[in-house]
């Protein structure tokens, strides 16, 4: 059976659905003003079941996911959503063993995300600028006990990445484009990188930047969810969602000699595909 330990993160869901993300300190209390709920009755206790405040309000517990970390942690900046935050764990190919660099830090939320997917042995390297925003990140981080997977760096992007052949980037700041030769510099050959810009001129940055480096395999994606109601008899979707985060660009570093011959083949293919003919593009000189 799966008990809440002491100093765990506990997520309280209240009948009304408000949820609440809290650590659980020993003789210490959640203080609302829905009454106060003694953490000591929580503690040891089993996870999924409801426990009650001095004022008789119910709350369910349950035990957090990364998601629900990543959305009820404390905040000083934007987040990177669960959906895009998932997106890019599978698109960096991030798991036990993998390097990545990000930057910014923002909160930590994504920190954490990429953190828990590359543990034990693997390393998230966070570069942010803004110290306010690294102490909110370092603090949330703790809590959860996932700084020895993590270097918070306190650093311009702009002034470039101390690690060399890292896996994977990830750049979350505004303007990423100017980062994509310290980027690509810090990546290892056929290393995946990722960015999440807000704005499409953004993204078109980023294109050009991408097209100007030996990056290849250039995606642009946009994730949407649609909640449904989950009501057998009135199944249909939820009246609200959650329309827009950002657009997420991801590309491969590949080497340089090759990468020249590998776009003019792009080329040549988008040419046909798109009805021109192959036969207006230069042949191939030499191959490579
Ligand atoms: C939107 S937030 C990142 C949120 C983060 N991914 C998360 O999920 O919590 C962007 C962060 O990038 C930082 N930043 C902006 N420009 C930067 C730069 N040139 N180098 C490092 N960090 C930068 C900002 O201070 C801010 O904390």
């Amino acid at each position: 059976m799966s008990l809440v330990k002491a100093h765990d993160p506990v997520l309280l869901i209240s009948e009304e659905g408000k949820r609440y993300l809290v650590f659980v300190q020993p003789d210490d209390s959640w203080y609302t003003n829905r009454g106060r709920l003694p953490y000591n009755d929580i503690i040891d206790q089993p996870y999924g079941r409801v426990a009650e405040t001095h004022l008789g309000q119910k709350f369910l517990i349950l035990r957090p996911t990364t998601s629900d970390l990543i959305q009820y942690l404390k905040r000083a900046t934007q987040i990177v959503y669960p959906k895009d935050a998932a997106r890019l764990v599978m698109e960096l190919d991030l798991r036990d063993g993998k390097r990545i660099i990000e930057a910014g830090t923002g909160s930590g939320g994504l920190t954490l995300a990429f953190a828990r997917a590359v543990a034990p042995s693997g390393h998230v390297y966070s570069y942010e600028v803004r110290p306010e925003h690294q102490r909110v990140a370092r603090r949330n981080l703790e809590k959860l006990g996932l700084t020895p997977q993590v270097d918070l760096i306190l650093r311009d992007a702009a002034e470039g990445f101390d690690q060399t052949d890292v896996d994977a980037v990830f750049l979350d700041a505004r303007e990423a484009a100017r980062y994509l030769p310290q980027a690509e510099a810090a990546l290892t050959e056929s290393g995946l990188f990722a960015a999440l810009q807000p704005t499409v001129g953004q993204v078109s940055d980023v294109l050009r930047a991408l097209e100007a480096g030996n990056f290849v395999e250039i995606r642009v994606e946009e994730i949407l969810i649609r909640p449904w109601k989950p009501v057998p008899d009135r199944l249909r979707p939820a009246d609200r969602m959650i329309a827009h985060t950002g657009y997420l660009i991801f590309a491969r570093k590949i080497d340089a000699r090759y990468r020249r011959f590998w776009m003019d083949k792009r080329d040549r293919k988008r040419a046909v595909q798109f009805g021109g003919k192959s036969k207006n593009i230069p042949p191939l000189k030499g191959g490579v």
